[in-house]
């Protein structure tokens, strides 16, 4: 029998192993399917391999009455309705691993950037306002000695610690479990509580996943526990930090500035006055986004796909409870 499987976008690696086990579909455009578009284009098909930008929530999951597997690429599935997959008996792949050192690089990246100004400083070269070497020309901050706080220490979490290191940094850490003591040791980490790591920090990063226990779980009252001095760096999920209430807290000066990554929705509302601010570093969702470590996605994502159609246990699956 050969299965009929979907991609909803070209994958920058070779398809030829899934082609000759199945027929393959691949949304051919830039801009992800409507969710209508996908829900008419799931009735026959066996394996849907998707990307963060779709929601594939009940309905959709309702709609694909031969689904046997869904196979995401990313390491984060916030976008998809898990516990329907898994009462269907649907597993769920993901892309942990491959790409948490390219992440944690970003995360060092944007949070260098932002502490020394490096958007502004290409701006202001660029529209030629550069005139002569100044003392006090676009003055940031220090980043070897300071405080990195560090919201989920989990891979990606450690691998930015594990950076820090190098740059003589205090880290606190906090998160739904406590490291190991030899792993917190290797890491100089200290496990505190959020307003305790908010208060001391002149870094804040975030490495959770979205759940209903991390959604705005930087708000008003969080941004008002920061440093003034301090940064807010977010490589996550947009919908862990209040877009109002860290603009609020950026105007006001209760923050220094943000890096983000990630913002709610994706791509951010040209509207938002975060985009007026230049005290925030902005970058498109591009934690993952070396060629080595989309490609290596890709490959993962597309073993998971084959895994489900075969029904053999998905190399990296979520749900795990299906089994
Ligand atoms: C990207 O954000 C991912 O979850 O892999
Ligand atoms: C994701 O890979 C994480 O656990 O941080």
């Amino acid at each position: 029998t050969e299965f009929k499987v979907r991609l909803t976008r070209r994958l920058p690696t070779s398809l030829a192993a899934l082609e000759q086990m199945a027929s393959v579909e691949v949304w051919p455009e830039r801009q992800p399917p409507t969710a209508d578009v996908l829900q008419s284009k799931l009735a026959e098909v066996d394996g849907l391999l998707c990307l963060l930008t779709d929601p594939i929530d009940q309905e959709l999951i309702a709609a694909a009455p031969r689904l046997k597997v869904i196979s995401q690429m990313a390491v984060g599935f916030d976008n998809i309705d898990v516990a329907a997959a898994t009462a269907r008996g649907i597993p769920v792949g993901n892309t942990p691993g491959v790409l948490t050192e390219a992440t944690a690089d970003f995360t060092w990246a944007l949070m260098m950037a932002a502490a020394r100004r490096v958007g502004e400083g290409d701006r202001f070269v660029r529209n030629g306002q550069w005139q002569t070497w100044e003392p006090d020309l676009l003055l940031g901050l220090d980043i070897a000695g300071a405080t990195l706080g560090i919201i989920g220490l989990g891979r990606i979490g450690q691998a930015v610690a594990k950076r820090a290191v190098g740059f003589d940094m205090q880290i606190l850490y906090t998160g739904r479990h406590r490291c190991d003591p030899a792993l917190e040791a290797a890491l100089k980490a200290t496990y505190v509580e959020l307003a305790e790591l908010l208060a001391n920090a002149d870094f804040v990063s975030i490495h959770t996943p979205l759940t209903p226990a991390t959604q705005s779980l930087i708000g008003a009252a969080e941004l008002r526990q920061m440093k003034s001095t301090a940064l807010l760096i977010n490589t996550a999920r947009g919908a862990i930090v209040e877009p109002e209430a860290l603009y609020q807290a950026l105007i006001s000066g209760q923050i220094a500035g943000a890096a983000l990554d990630v913002t709610e929705p994706e791509p951010i509302s040209p509207e938002s006055p975060l985009l007026q601010l230049d005290n925030v570093t902005f970058a498109p969702h591009l934690g993952s986004a070396s060629r080595a470590t989309r490609k290596k996605m890709a490959d993962m994502a597309i073993a998971n796909l084959i895994a489900g159609l075969q029904g053999d246990r998905l190399p990296h699956c979520v749900n795990p409870e299906v089994y």
